[in-house]
C-alpha cells in the first residue's frame, strides 16, 4: 500500500510518499521561512497563496523521484485541520481533486493526529505512549492509546511553546524562528557561566494539579526584565544571552513539571505506558529533551523522538497517518471509515484530538 501525504497547515508545503513497510519513499518540504521572515511571523494569506504556487511542482517531483505514475498511488491523505484554513484548503482540495480522478480513497487527516503517530513511523513505538507535543502551534501531553483513541490529559491556556520562544525571540531582538536562535544565545551564556536563578523569572504552573500549560505570565515577566535592564537604552548581549538562558531553563522545568505530572495521572498512574514520546519542532531543543529524559528515567520509562524531519511539520506523517487508518478500520474510531472520507469533508481550522476532553482551566483554549 503507497499513500500520498499532503501537508499545508502552516508555512511548510509538504509532499511525500509512504507504504506500508514504513518506508519513505519520497520525502519534500519547502520552507516558506523567506517569505515570513520580513513580517516577524506567519502571514497566513502569503501562506495560502505560496501553498497554491508550489503543491502541484511538488507532488510531480515526489512522484518522479519515487518512480511512480498517479495510478500507483493507493490513497490520497491531506491535512484537513487544525490550522491556518486557507492553506488547509489547498492541500484537501488537490488531495480531493486527485482522488477524484483516480479513483482512490480520500483521507482527512487531522494534523495532530499526524503528529500523534509520528512515532510510530520512525523508530516505530507500540501502543499506548504518552507524547508530549510541543510545536509554534500545539501544547499538549496526550494519552495515545489506538489509531483514533487519544485522550487529552493536559494543554495550553494561552500560548504553545514554540509559539512562547519565538515570541521571547522576537523581544530579545533574535530574529525568527526563535526557538533555534534562544537556543544558541542561552548556549553562549551557560559556556559564559550565567546563573539562570539571576534573573528571577517565574515557573508558570508549576506544581500545581494536573498537567495543563501556561505561558503568557512568563512572557509578561520577561518584558519587564528587558525594560529593566534596558534603561530607555538597548539590552547588552551578554543580558540578551542571559535572559534567553533564563527564559529556556524555565520552559524546560515547566515542561518536564507537566509531563511528569501527566505520567502520574489516570487509572494505574499511567504504569501500562511503552515510552514517553516528545514531537514537534520545539523537540529539537536539547536542554527540553535532557529534562524530559531525566523525568522519563524517574519513571522507569524511555524518552523516543522521531528524527528531527518527522518532527518538525511534514507530509510523511500525514502519509502514515493514513496507512494507519486505512489498515486499523479501527473500532470506534473518531474519524472515519477505512474507505476514506467524503468529498464533501469540511476543512477544519479547529479540530481537537480527543473531543471529549475538559477545558484546561483558563481563557481560550487552542485545540
Ligand atoms: O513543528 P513545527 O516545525 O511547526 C509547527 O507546527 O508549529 O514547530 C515550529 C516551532 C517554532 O515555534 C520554533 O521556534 C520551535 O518549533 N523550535 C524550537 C527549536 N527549533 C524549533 N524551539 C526551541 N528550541 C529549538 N531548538
Ligand atoms: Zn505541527
Amino acid at each position: 500500500m503507497r499513500v500520498l501525504g499532503i501537508e499545508s497547515s502552516c508555512d511548510e508545503t509538504a509532499v511525500a510518499i509512504v507504504n506500508e513497510r514504513r518506508e519513505r519513499i519520497a520525502e519534500l518540504v519547502l520552507s516558506q521561512l523567506k517569505e515570513h521572515r520580513p513580517f516577524g511571523g506567519i502571514v497566513p494569506e502569503i501562506a495560502a497563496r505560496s501553498h497554491l504556487n508550489q503543491l502541484d511542482r511538488l507532488i510531480v517531483q515526489a512522484l518522479a523521484e519515487a518512480g511512480l505514475a498517479p495510478k500507483d498511488l493507493d490513497a490520497i491523505a491531506a491535512t484537513a485541520g487544525p490550522g491556518l484554513i486557507g492553506g488547509v484548503l489547498v492541500g484537501v482540495t488537490m488531495a480531493k481533486a486527485m482522488a477524484l480522478a483516480l479513483n482512490r480513497p480520500f483521507l482527512a487527516i487531522n494534523h495532530l493526529e499526524g503528529h500523534a503517530l509520528s512515532a510510530r513511523l520512525d523508530p516505530g513505538v507500540e501502543f499506548p505512549y504518552l507524547l508530549l507535543l510541543v510545536s509554534g502551534g500545539h501544547c499538549q501531553l496526550l494519552r495515545v492509546e489506538a489509531v483514533g483513541r487519544y485522550r487529552r490529559l493536559g494543554t495550553t491556556v494561552d500560548d504553545a511553546a514554540g509559539e512562547a520562544f519565538d515570541k521571547a525571540a522576537k523581544m530579545l531582538g533574535l530574529g525568527y524562528p526563535g526557538g533555534p536562535a534562544i537556543e544558541q544565545a542561552a548556549s553562549r551564556a551557560a559556556a559564559a557561566g550565567t546563573d539562570p536563578k539571576g534573573y528571577g523569572l517565574p515557573r508558570p504552573m508549576l506544581g500545581r494539579p494536573g498537567c495543563d500549560f501556561s505561558f503568557s505570565g512568563l512572557k509578561t515577566a520577561l518584558r519587564q526584565r528587558i525594560q529593566e535592564l534596558t534603561g530607555g537604552g538597548t539590552l547588552p548581549e551578554r543580558e540578551r544571552d542571559g535572559l534567553a538562558l533564563a527564559f529556556q531553563e524555565t520552559i524546560a522545568a515547566v515542561l518536564a513539571d507537566r509531563t511528569s505530572h501527566a505520567l502520574e495521572m489516570g487509572a494505574g498512574g499511567n504504569r501500562d505506558l511503552t515510552a514517553l514520546v516528545v514531537a514537534g519542532g520545539v523537540a529539537a531543543n536539547r536542554r527540553i529533551r535532557q529534562a524530559l529524559d531525566q523525568v522519563a528515567r524517574a519513571k522507569g520509562l524511555t524518552l523516543v523522538a522521531p528524527p528531527a524531519a518527522l518532527c518538525t511539520d511534514n507530509a510523511a506523517m500525514i502519509a502514515w497517518a493514513g496507512i494507519e487508518r486505512l489498515r486499523a478500520a479501527a473500532p470506534g474510531s473518531t474519524q472515519g471509515s477505512a474507505q476514506g472520507d467524503g468529498l464533501d469533508f469540511a476543512a477544519r481550522p479547529r479540530w481537537p484530538l480527543d473531543p471529549t476532553a475538559p477545558r484546561a482551566a483558563g481563557a481560550g483554549v487552542k485545540a
